[in-house]
């Protein structure tokens, strides 16, 4: 078996995106510490957020301070080309903010394929050199956008949309990644919980006030098909889940946690304690393989998986 290059990661990492409550609900910091120390006190101990989500950055260089933990942020270019000073202030800004020395890892999303990011990559390289940090990922990279930074920098993780429903990274980048020996860390596995007992036998939720979960992921569900077949999807699991003594959310997660390449499962925070000790829970057993193949079957019948990583969402 080949040894992980990246050791240090737990196999649940705490999806940091619902601290910014400008696109999640407004979370009291009490309420954000409490979670957060649960999941720790649970042996998880890595948390992904981004420079783009709000103050999420800032509320976790307060929480994490002094404690045992590995955090991974991301650095996200949206417009043109950045100037060396840009890129510089960027990952200035990130290490003030989550109050460290030096970054764990920086993941890039580099939102214009059309754009030559050789020049950021090499710097990027440069700040590795400087100790500021550590490893470098990428996300949502399209797989000849992969190909080109692996010239220019070296990438230890691809951070990408990984979840029952879907299952685009099959198509190319799992393979590719399998052969370039780059993790697959994969965001959105109960697809912004609605892989959960909360939406079975639900003919058309309703749009969540949370609006992450109703832009994102409903966009998703949209482009693979729309709601029925997330329905029909969900009375499978729940069959799986029963067999097992577990939750629909548990195998959603337990799926993708066994799928090739899947260093990691990104999950995103819950306060909901219970939800938490299940979610860790769900690291710590394996569907056999009979049932890992009845649910992929069940999804490729029910969802279409048509272009690379990120083909519609720019
Ligand atoms: N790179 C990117 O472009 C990108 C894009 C999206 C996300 N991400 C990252 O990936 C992380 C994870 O993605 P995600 O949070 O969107 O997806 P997710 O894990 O599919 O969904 C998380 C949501 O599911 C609900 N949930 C969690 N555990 C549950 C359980 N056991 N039962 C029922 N519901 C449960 C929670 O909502 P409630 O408890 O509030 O119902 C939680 O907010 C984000 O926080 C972010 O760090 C990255």
């Amino acid at each position: 078996m080949s040894v992980s290059p990246n050791p240090g990661l737990s196999a649940l990492i705490v999806g940091c995106w619902q601290l910014d409550d400008r696109s999640w609900k407004a979370i009291p910091e009490a309420n954000l510490e409490r979670a957060i120390d649960t999941y720790l006190a649970l042996g998880i101990t890595t948390f992904d957020t981004a420079d783009i989500y709000g103050r999420s950055e800032q509320v976790l260089g307060r929480l994490l301070k002094g404690r045992d933990s590995i955090v991974l942020t991301k650095a996200v270019f949206f417009e043109g080309v950045p100037t060396p000073n840009q890129v510089r202030s960027k990952i200035e800004n990130s290490l003030r903010n989550l109050q460290r020395d030096r970054l764990d890892y920086v993941q890039i999303h580099w939102h214009n394929p059309q754009l030559d990011f050789s020049a950021t990559f090499a710097q990027l390289n440069d700040l590795i050199e400087q100790g500021k940090i550590t490893k470098l990922g990428v996300t949502n990279f399209n797989t000849p956008m992969l190909e080109k930074a692996l010239q220019c920098a070296p990438i230890c993780v691809h951070q990408l949309q990984y979840s029952l429903v879907d299952r685009r990274v099959e198509n190319l980048m799992q393979p590719f990644c399998l052969k370039q020996g780059i993790e697959i860390l994969s965001y959105g596995p109960l697809s912004g919980g609605f892989l959960s007992e909360n939406y079975l036998g639900v003919t058309s939720p309703q749009s969540a006030t949370d609006h992450a979960r109703s832009f994102f992921y409903s966009t998703m569900i949209h482009a693979h098909g729309g709601w029925p077949p997330v329905a029909d999807l969900l009375e499978t699991l729940a069959q799986v889940a029963q067999k097992y003594g577990k939750t629909i959310a548990q195998v959603a997660l337990n799926w993708v946690k066994q799928q090739a390449g899947v260093r990691s499962v990104i999950s995103g925070l819950t306060l909901d304690r219970q939800h938490i000790q299940h979610n860790v829970d769900a690291f710590t057993w394996n569907l056999n393989a009979e049932d890992i193949k009845l649910l992929s079957e069940r999804s490729s019948t029910l969802f279409q998986q048509t272009g690379d990583i990120y083909s519609y969402e720019r």
